[in-house]
């Protein structure tokens, strides 16, 4: 597929990721799975007390790795729940781990059969990732990807977010 098919691909919207409708969302947790604040905590909240009865079955998930579940009581059908790196600096091979934790939960998707994703801004909150870096490892990533998806969202959670994404879209497709 051209670099041009790739962007069209790819869409930046703006708010509350557990209220999309499309077919997987994007969970940033962490190693227990067992919720949290942040995207974790919201996606808890709106699937319901069954997606922890199911996450407590699954052992945790290592830095950089997926794990699938049901949405629940999401519009999504699935909840993709992957672990971002901690940021400390950048030299501990947290660009590596986002990237991978983007390349996982893609994976994931496509065995799933899924057509539509949405990915929040992984790691950059509590896990303090800069933002303009980890949009450019997410964006980067989604267009190895985009042949085998019919959309790529990135759900920014404030319009200063979905500008940083914007920008690096143009930076990836003009
Ligand atoms: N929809 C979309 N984006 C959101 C939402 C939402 N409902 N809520 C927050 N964001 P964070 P992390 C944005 O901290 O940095 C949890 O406690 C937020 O503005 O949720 O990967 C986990 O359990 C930010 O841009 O995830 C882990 O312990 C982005 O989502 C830890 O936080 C990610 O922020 C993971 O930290």
């Amino acid at each position: 597929m051209d670099r041009k098919e790739a962007c069209r691909r790819l869409e930046v919207c703006t708010g509350d990721i557990t209220r999309l409708q499309v077919d997987a969302v994007v969970n940033a947790a962490n190693n227990s799975l067992l919720g949290g604040g942040g995207v974790d905590g919201a996606i808890h909240r709106a699937a319901g007390p069954e997606l922890l009865d199911l996450t407590r079955t699954l052992g945790g998930c290592p830095t950089g790795e997926a794990r699938v579940t049901p949405g629940f009581r999401l519009p999504a059908r699935w909840i993709i729940h992957t672990v971002g790196p901690v940021w400390r600096g950048g030299s501990q091979g947290e660009p590596e781990l986002l990237r991978r934790a983007y390349r996982s939960s893609l994976e994931l998707a496509v065995e799933k059969g899924v057509r539509t994703i949405a990915f929040p801004a992984i790691s950059t909150g509590v896990y303090g990732y800069p933002k303009l870096p980890a949009a450019r490892i997410a964006v980067s990533e989604a267009l190895q990807w985009a042949q085998q998806f019919e959309r790529i969202l990135f759900c920014a959670y404030s319009e200063q977010d979905a500008a940083i994404y914007r920008e690096v879209i143009e930076e990836f497709c003009q």
